[in-house]
């Protein structure tokens, strides 16, 4: 009956928290069904009167210091304790020991350095699967206090710790782990055979350490290996007959100055070594091992100082679908027969000046990234080798665009992007790009297009026909246009235009079929938005950038209607000034009201009904003294 009443007491303290009257009595835990919530409440213990059986139990981001059973209430039937984040520097012997049933033990962000420091082993954790011991200030030593009796321990971090060697007993109380996390932490040295008796293994993160070599890597069960930012020159696997089952392996951030050398017969699957010091790969190097990656899709060597990559190498890695190379020094790239399922290729950041696809060698190849390489020639019809580019990246390159009579030339020093069927997505900022012939992308279907930061682009009327259906973006931000007369109302799919920084003065005529969303003009020469552009675009647009502008006030009052009555958002509105003048200085467009430019109007008004007046009045004199003469005339014929 006893247990009753609490079970009673918290539920009702659950219900009330919503309603907002707090248990002064009853610290506000929440349960939900049996898992209890005491997150965060300042508490040492959890409450004395815990409902009957707790499966889940969060008593994390408190102040529980001594943990023991009084702690716990004497209760023995968790199955997950979550205790991170408190002060925890020490932990009665023995009290896992009759907690049958907890699997899941998360002990991370205490001061189990202190517990240790006891020598006192707080084991057995008969039932634990998965432990987590992260940020405790552990060092060399500690964490066997813990492992020692932990026989169905399958997952363990270890991370954030002052770890600097992994000896040959670390493990050896834990033997059926999968997984174990020692991100940072000072690992200097790993003894040989210290995962030996770890049968399962096969996740080990050791990724922010100081781990300087590895020599005769012999972990076969392992597949993934993560090694990142350690200190890492040398990579070599022991030659043993044994088959790795090695898929993932990450040495980015090292010192590696050799391509890792594995035996031929493995699984590996996703290589990454960026960040290293990479100057070449040595195919010919070490026969006993061979370069031969037969199940490798991904492969990342950015940021290395690769200056070229044999072709024969690629042969080695058919199965190969990510390939990033940028930020290297390579001048040229030319990719062989063996690259049959790649489908992104990184080449940007390098020093290429020479690119060479030979015909059907990369038929799966959909983005292919080569901004920031200072390309200027390159065969013109490079793209249409590539029957399933989708996405190009051609930024911060030096490249024109040919016209049709350019194509004939030999060589033509320009690239073709007519017929490149698939392609979606175009970056051409950056280029230097002079002119944009007619039917430039006829053929494609090109949704994004970006021809931003090309001063003084001059495109041909037609230069985007034949997208009427496709595009979607337009980017033609900092060009230097002072007059877009490229036809832009027959793009039916238009929904984004970039025209900011600019020198426009009008805008360019769309018809009633446009249905633009966005639209940036910020930063141009615009005085009047004309009534019937404003008419049209108000129907569908949704943001505009219209900052930077020398507005006129009191001409753009069907612009200032829509910016204050419509769903029109305009970001930038606080940039919006236009120019009255009455003012001194631009007015914020918000500002402006009809009374400001009426009574402008009736100014004018005035002026013009004296001027009338005026008129008026000369014609009148006119006209009295021209019949004056005429009488005068009759009089003298009547006199003569
Ligand atoms: C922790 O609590 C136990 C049981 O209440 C007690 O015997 C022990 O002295 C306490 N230890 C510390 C270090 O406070
Ligand atoms: C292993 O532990 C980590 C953190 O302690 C957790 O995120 C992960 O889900 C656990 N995995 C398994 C298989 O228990
Ligand atoms: C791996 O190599 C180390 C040292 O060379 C050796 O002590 C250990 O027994 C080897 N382990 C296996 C599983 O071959
Ligand atoms: C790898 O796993 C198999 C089966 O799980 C086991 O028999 C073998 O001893 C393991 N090898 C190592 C080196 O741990
Ligand atoms: C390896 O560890 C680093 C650093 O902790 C992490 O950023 C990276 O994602 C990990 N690599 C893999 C392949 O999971
Ligand atoms: C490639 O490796 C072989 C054998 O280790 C060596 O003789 C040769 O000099 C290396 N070549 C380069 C370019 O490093
Ligand atoms: C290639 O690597 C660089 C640097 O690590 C990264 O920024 C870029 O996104 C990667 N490229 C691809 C296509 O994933
Ligand atoms: C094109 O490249 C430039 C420069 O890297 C970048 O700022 C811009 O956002 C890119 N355009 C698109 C549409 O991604
Ligand atoms: C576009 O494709 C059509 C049909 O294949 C073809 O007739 C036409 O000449 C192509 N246009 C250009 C500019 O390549
Ligand atoms: C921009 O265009 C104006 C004329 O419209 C010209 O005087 C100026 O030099 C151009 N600036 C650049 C950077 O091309």
């Amino acid at each position: 009956m006893a247990g009753l009443q609490p079970l009673f007491l918290l539920t009702v303290s659950c219900c009330l928290a919503s309603s907002a009257r707090p248990q002064h009595h009853f610290p506000p835990c929440t349960v939900v069904q049996m898992d209890v919530f005491c997150s965060g409440l300042s508490l040492k213990s959890v409450p004395a009167k815990l409902p009957h059986a707790v499966h889940m139990l969060d008593l994390s981001r408190n102040q529980v210091q001594n943990l023991s059973q009084e702690t716990l209430a004497h209760h023995t039937g968790f199955h997950h304790l979550k205790l991170h984040s408190n002060k925890i520097h020490f932990i009665q012997p023995g009290l896992f020991k009759d907690m049958p049933d907890l699997k899941v033990l998360d002990l991370s962000r205490n001061h189990l350095n202190v517990v240790a420091l006891s020598k006192i082993n707080i084991g057995p954790l008969t039932a634990v699967h998965s432990l987590d011991l992260s940020n405790n200030g552990l060092y060399t030593g500690m964490s066997d206090y813990f492992l020692s009796d932990s026989p169905v321990l399958e997952n363990l971090s270890l991370n954030s710790n002052s770890i600097t060697k992994i000896s040959q007993n670390t493990f050896s109380g834990s033997s059926s782990l999968t997984k174990i996390s020692l991100h940072n932490n000072v690992i200097l040295e790993i003894e040989d055979g210290a995962f030996d008796s770890l049968n399962h293994l096969s996740e080990l993160d050791l990724s922010k350490n100081s781990i300087t070599c590895i020599t005769d890597f012999n972990l076969s069960n392992l597949t993934v290996l993560n090694l990142s930012k350690n200190s890492v020159e040398f990579f070599q696997s022991s030659k043993s007959e044994s088959h790795y089952k090695l898929k993932s392996l990450d040495l980015s951030e090292n010192k590696m100055s050799y391509f890792p050398l594995l035996l031929e017969k493995n699984e590996l699957q996703y290589l990454d070594i960026s960040r290293n010091r990479l100057q070449s790969i040595n195919v010919t190097g070490n026969p006993e091992y061979s370069y031969i990656f037969p199940k490798l899709r991904h492969l990342d060597m950015s940021y290395n100082q690769l200056r070229s990559i044999p072709e024969s190498f690629f042969k080695c890695i058919r199965s190969l679908e990510v390939l990033n190379v940028s930020n290297n020094c390579l001048s040229s790239f030319s990719a062989t027969g063996c690259l049959r399922v790649v489908k992104i290729i990184d080449l940007s950041f390098n020093s290429l000046q020479s690119l060479m696809f030979k015909e059907n060698t990369l038929e799966t190849l959909e983005e292919l990234f080569l901004q920031g390489n200072n390309l200027a020639t390159l065969h013109h019809q490079v793209f249409q080798r590539l029957p399933r580019i989708r996405h190009l990246q051609l930024q911060q390159n030096n490249l024109e665009i040919c016209s049709s009579d350019q194509i004939h030339q030999d060589p033509a020093e320009c690239v073709c992007f007519t017929s490149v069927r698939n392609l979606q997505f175009l970056n051409l900022s950056e280029n230097n790009l002079r002119t944009l012939p007619a039917n430039a992308f006829t053929n494609t279907s090109l949704k994004v297009l970006d021809l931003s930061l090309n001063p003084g682009l001059d495109m041909d009327q037609h230069s985007l026909s034949g997208l009427e259906h496709s595009l979607v973006h337009l980017l033609l931000r900092e060009n230097n246009i002072s007059n877009l007369n490229t036809d832009l109302s027959s793009l039916t799919s238009l929904r984004h235009i970039d025209l900011s920084t600019n020198q426009l003065t009008t805008l360019p005529v769309w018809n009633r079929e446009s249905s633009i969303e966005s639209l940036n003009l910020q930063n141009n020469n615009l005085v009047t938005l004309e009534s019937s552009t404003v008419l049209v675009l108000e129907r569908s647009l949704k943001t505009l950038y219209m900052g930077s502008n020398p507005l006129s006030c009191c001409s753009n009052l069907d612009f200032l209607h829509m910016v204050q009555h419509s769903a029109v958002v305009v970001p930038d509105i606080e940039t919006v000034t236009c120019i009255h003048d009455e003012y001194s200085e631009p007015v914020n467009i918000e500002k402006v009201t009809q009374k400001m430019c009426h009574r402008a109007s009736i100014q004018n008004y005035i002026v013009a009904v004296i001027l009338t007046a005026l008129l008026l009045m000369v014609v009148l004199a006119l006209l009295v003294k021209c019949c004056h003469t005429r009488k005068h005339k009759h009089s003298r014929s009547f006199s003569a």
